[in-house]
């Protein structure tokens, strides 16, 4: 299949070479773009772009399968969510009109709601009633422009429901268009069966699930959530050893709520992301400074939880690779909405859109490991990208924080 799309009035985030860091500091508010610009797509590819004169598309529009007119559109590269929690059973709206009378996520918690309440929900749903609910959610992350997202376990808790979560997450991969990254959580939340034991649930997390996850090739990347009444930073040691033994590089859930050690322990364990981050300051800034770990803000859950955002401004000055991600999730981010991510990073983050552009593109592709395959404009990359309908300028995305924007989505260099 041969794609033309021309008349492109902004083609966004398009770079000759894929870059070979994540975006930090000035670069990441550096958007390359192309008016009045063409896309060629081949054999699922982005082969060529320019510029929309004459001579460049006449011959092209001669061999294309399909043409597609992209005057006053916009042709950005699909975002790349780095963390979802997008397998989940049910929903958890009832802990909403909890929070609306005032109590905090860690109550809820402490009271069997919040995580475990969504255990409880997935071990009760069979696999294929799990696979119909987040084909769901795929199929509406598509349509706000997604093209990679990671899917991490974690309302499983026990080797069986950990592993059918992980499954679900394989056939997404196969049932969508999707590019999907797996990661295995199980220490996501200490199981009622271990209330009191802790140190024994890790155990069964290194000797048992870990190396069961890893002989189905199920994750490839290892998580914790470090933080106070779920995992310690010694937890978070204890199960990175055993998922590097594994193959698996770790990501950390880290100060979301409390200063808790999770950004060192990650910087420490050389960790792909540490993600949240709102309680990060001077130390934290240091620990990332020069290392490979890159901060991915999820400021949807701040939104949601209605707690101070993290210093993304002061982590940016700092040099420090930032990247945005959903968090799609049953109990702290119930949203899948990439621009809508963004637009809170620019309003309360105070993140400018170019920042939050290639925060969302080009960075959310390295912390999962697509950047080079996806992420930007760049011939060779598969051609994953979505056209918008009319809009004034690329700073309006952000800005226009509900209005559904995208007109056309390909992936994989198909229109879906
Ligand atoms: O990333 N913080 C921990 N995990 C999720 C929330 C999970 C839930 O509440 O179901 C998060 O915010």
């Amino acid at each position: 299949m041969r794609i033309l799309i021309k008349n492109i009035k902004k083609l966004i985030n398009v770079r000759a070479e894929s870059p070979e860091k994540p975006l930090a500091g000035d670069e990441l508010g550096q958007l390359p773009v192309i008016d009045n610009g063409y896309l060629w797509i081949e054999d699922g590819l982005i082969s060529a772009y320019g510029e929309s004169i004459p001579s460049n598309i006449a011959p092209l529009e001669m061999q294309a399968d399909r043409v597609i007119d992209a005057t006053g559109k916009m042709v950005f590269p699909s975002y790349c969510d780095s963390h979802t929690h997008l397998v989940y059973a049910g929903s958890r709206e009832i802990e909403f009109m909890d929070k609306i009378r005032g109590l905090s996520y860690q109550e809820i918690a402490r009271r069997g709601g919040g995580i475990l309440n969504s255990v409880e929900l997935l071990h009760r749903t069979p696999e294929d009633q799990l696979l119909a609910q987040a084909l769901v959610r795929a199929e509406e992350i598509i349509s706000f422009g997604t093209g990679a997202v990671e899917i991490k376990s974690g309302y499983g808790l026990t080797l069986e429901d950990e592993i059918k979560m992980l499954r679900v997450a394989k056939r997404v991969e196969e049932q969508t268009p999707l590019t999907v990254k797996r990661t295995f959580l199980g220490a996501h939340a200490v199981p009622a069966r271990y209330a009191g034991r802790r140190e024994e649930y890790v155990d069964e997390i290194v000797r048992e699930m870990i190396p069961a996850v890893a002989a189905e090739g199920l994750a490839v990347y290892v998580d914790i959530f470090c933080e106070g009444g779920f995992f310690t930073v010694e937890d978070s040691e204890r199960v990175f050893e055993a998922g590097i033994k594994y193959g698996m590089r770790p990501k950390v859930h880290a100060n979301q709520m409390s200063f808790s050690g999770g950004v060192q322990v990650g910087v420490k364990y050389n960790a792909r992301s540490v993600d949240h981050l709102e309680y990060t300051a001077e130390e934290e800034f240091k620990a990332l400074k020069g290392s490979d770990t890159i901060a991915t803000l999820l400021p949807g859950a701040t939104f949601f939880m209605e707690m101070d955002f993290a210093p993304a401004r002061a982590m940016i000055n700092y040099g420090i690779p930032v990247a945005i991600a959903s968090n799609y999730n049953p109990g702290s981010c119930p949203c899948g909405d990439m621009k809508f991510m963004m637009a809170l990073c620019c309003l309360k983050m105070k993140m400018f859109p170019e920042e939050v552009i290639n925060a969302s593109t080009i960075n959310g592709a390295f912390a999962m490991d697509v950047d080079g395959i996806l992420g930007s404009i760049t011939v060779g990359k598969k051609a994953n990208v979505f056209i918008t309908k009319e809009v004034p300028s690329y700073e309006f995305l952000p800005y226009s924080f509900s209005t559904p924007l995208v007109d056309t989505v390909i992936l994989n260099g198909k229109i879906i």
